[in-house]
């Protein structure tokens, strides 16, 4: 049986590089994200994979809304009646200096990036429960544990996920489901500055296919005794030991 994967804010950049590479490794997909983008980019890629006989299905909503969560959840169980793997992933968060962003620039980032995946693991873990098998990838930030000056919220709020992560991972193990964070650097979804670029030893950013098998391998039975981690994935850039 084919494997399903529902992969949240899949239009664009990370998101629709795991949706290319978790295809071509015979998953089945379930793809969510705000704009119409996400019907055309699930039209090519099914096309692009038909000859993999992968089946590509679009919801156009937002991770921050409950409703749209459940008829992502819906969907998966109406087309293929399992979810194997997920990709919790979301847009940018709010950025500026720590005290100059309002309160809904706060309440926008944990209802994007914390609230997201808090809501669809309570869709999630039951089916996952019952399967007594399930993977799941929150895709995160180096932010989480190394905090920028330029990224208060996203730095706050994903340090809060790395927690979650684990707490997650140790309450679900015993049903068989992993819960791992991939924490980006620079990849290059994103423009960066020179000056960015020279803070990062490899001389690179990432690539969105390097994060995209770097997914695939954390939801992989390969990886069937790693869970709860924060997994930095950067060229080196971070120090923390
Ligand atoms: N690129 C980097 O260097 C880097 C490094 C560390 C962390 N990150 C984080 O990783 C995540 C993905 O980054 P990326 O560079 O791949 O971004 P990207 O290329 O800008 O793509 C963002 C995706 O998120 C979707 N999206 C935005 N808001 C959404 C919402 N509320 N609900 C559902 N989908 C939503 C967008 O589609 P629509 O426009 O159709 O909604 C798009 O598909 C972001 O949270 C980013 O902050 C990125």
């Amino acid at each position: 049986m084919k494997p399903t994967a529902i992969i949240t804010a899949a239009s664009k950049g990370m998101g629709s590089a795991t949706a290319h590479e978790l295809a071509a490794r015979g998953y089945n997909l379930v793809l969510m994200s705000r704009s119409a983008d996400i019907h055309t980019f699930a039209e090519t890629l099914a096309d692009k994979t038909s000859v993999h006989d992968t089946s590509v299905h679009a919801v156009q909503g937002s991770v921050t809304d409950e409703q749209d969560l459940k008829r992502l959840v819906e969907t998966a169980m109406d087309k293929f009646g399992r979810i194997d793997a997920l990709v919790n992933n979301t847009g940018h968060p709010p950025k500026g200096k720590t005290l100059a962003l309002s309160d809904n620039d706060w309440h926008t980032g944990f209802d994007l990036i914390f609230m997201s995946v808090i809501r669809l693991m309570r869709l999630v873990t039951p089916v996952m429960e019952q399967q007594q098998k399930g993977a799941i990838v929150n895709i995160s930030s180096f932010a989480a544990l190394e905090p920028s000056v330029e990224r208060p919220v996203s730095s706050t709020m994903r340090a809060a996920l790395a927690n979650f992560t684990k707490l997650y991972a140790r309450e679900y193990a015993h049903a068989n489901i992993r819960m791992n964070s991939l924490l980006p650097g620079y990849v290059d979804s994103y423009n960066v500055t020179p000056e960015t670029l020279a803070t990062i030893p490899m001389g690179r950013v990432g690539t969105v296919e390097e994060v995209a098998k770097t997914i695939a391998f954390l939801l992989s039975d390969d990886a069937a005794f790693i869970t709860g981690q924060n997994i930095i994935f950067d060229g080196g850039m971070t120090q923390r030991v």
